[in-house]
């Protein structure tokens, strides 16, 4: 009997490698490394770029503009600058409508630029999002090189192959799987942040450290008080160990575009998301990710992953970092006299497909998933965080 059907098996790998510097004075035009980054693949031609910084940058930095023209004119034979550089408004907020990526692509083909062309994106994690998403739309993607302007971007968005902005009420609902042409990450833009950012990116460098690091989790106790002085060298070295855990694991883990459900770097996340939309996102992500971190760990705590004395460490090495580990918002209800935060935990369900896969330190430097969380015990906890705070 012969048969109609027949598979024809398709198998693509694609190589991604990108270079991440850990750098100073990179708009400096005695720094030769943005140029050379940009000739990287040396294809013996000038580069077409286009530069977008995101608002908070260019009022922090109002002279940016001036350096990168600065900067291109010192590189004539490798650098075409489009353009002046662009704002996009920066924040979580505008990534909450479609606007400020649109904008960013009409401004993209206002300019003509190729597949080959550059997007030079400078920002926090929302910018870098938003001017992402926009650049791996246009053509089916452009190269895109990064620099993160604030802690959460530098130890963990800007280094990553993620993007995407907010839709519908949900976070990051639409967004692609991007890596970057490189990343330059220059500790100088950091002494301008708002200290609730600069405290607030400590979120996800312990979050990533109780899952990854031991080592790292101990370096951030020891320099708790240090960092929230906000010591240049110390943030320095927590940013470096930070982004290299989130590359290692991007490398590593198995599954760099998130194919299956699982999702360790999204530790503390199911209720840092939640919080973020019900504060009408006025809490940082970061912030959130803090509270969020402390909810589980003390979940870690309940089911005997880690210990009494290893979660009171947790605690008092994230307070005294000044990270708040607790908000009214944990205790906010539906009508129906649910806790709202609860409702996180559904979401999250949802968007992994219908099973939970929630990753929880276990002991301190390994992740361990779990599949279920008892309500009872996060009720639990938000009371315990409550005191402790
Ligand atoms: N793509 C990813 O993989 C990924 C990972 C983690 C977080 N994120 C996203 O990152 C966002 C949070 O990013 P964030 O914490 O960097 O905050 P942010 O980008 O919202 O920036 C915070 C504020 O600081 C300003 N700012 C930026 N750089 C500055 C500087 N050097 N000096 C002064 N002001 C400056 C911004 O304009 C903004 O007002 C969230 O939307 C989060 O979802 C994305
Ligand atoms: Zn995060």
């Amino acid at each position: 009997m012969s048969s109609t059907s027949h598979t024809y098996h398709q198998r693509i790998s694609v190589d991604y490698n990108y270079p991440v510097e850990f750098a100073r004075d990179i708009l400096n035009p005695d720094n030769p490394l943005l140029a050379n980054t940009l000739d990287r693949l040396k294809e013996g031609r000038r580069h077409r770029v286009q530069a977008f910084v995101d608002s908070g940058v260019v009022k922090a930095w109002p002279d940016i503009a001036d350096r990168l023209r600065a900067y291109a004119a010192a590189y004539p034979e490798i650098i075409d600058l489009v353009h002046d550089p662009e704002t996009v408004q920066g924040g979580e907020r505008a990534k909450n409508s479609r606007r400020a990526a649109e904008r960013v692509m009409e401004s993209i083909a206002d300019h003509h630029l190729c597949r080959q062309s550059f997007v030079l994106a400078i920002g926090g994690g929302s910018a870098l999002d938003i001017i992402g998403l926009a650049a791996t739309l246009v053509h089916r993607g452009l190269r895109q090189i990064r620099i993160p302007t604030t802690v959460l971007a530098q130890n963990d968005s800007g280094v990553g192959v993620k993007n995407g902005i907010d839709a519908y009420g949900v976070k990051n609902f639409a967004g692609t799987f991007a890596p970057p042409f490189a990343v330059l990450i220059d500790p100088a833009f950091l002494t301008t942040l708002e200290d609730r950012y600069w405290i607030g990116g400590l979120g996800e460098a312990f979050k990533v450290a109780l899952i990854k690091d031991a080592a790292f989790f101990d370096y951030l106790c020891r320099h708790a008080e240090a960092l929230r002085q906000r010591d240049a060298e110390v943030i320095e070295e927590v940013v470096r160990r930070s982004a290299i855990l989130h590359l290692e694991h991007i490398r590593e883990g198995g599954d760099p575009f998130e194919f299956g459900a699982s999702r360790p770097l999204d530790f503390g996340h199911w209720s840092a998301h939640r919080l973020e939309v019900m504060s009408g996102y006025e809490l940082s992500h970061g912030c959130a990710v803090a509270i969020g971190v402390a909810l589980d760990a003390f979940y870690a705590q309940a089911t005997g992953l880690i210990s009494s004395g290893e979660f009171e460490s947790i605690v008092r090495a994230m307070k005294a970092a000044g990270l708040a580990i607790w908000s009214t918002l944990l205790e906010r209800c539906e009508p129906d006299g649910d806790l709202t935060v609860l409702r996180g935990l559904a979401d999250f369900r949802e968007h992994l497909g219908g099973e939970l896969h929630v990753t929880l330190p276990g002991p301190i430097g390994r992740g361990v998933e779990i599949n279920e969380m008892d309500p009872e015990i996060i009720i639990q906890g938000i009371q315990a965080l409550k005191e402790l705070a």
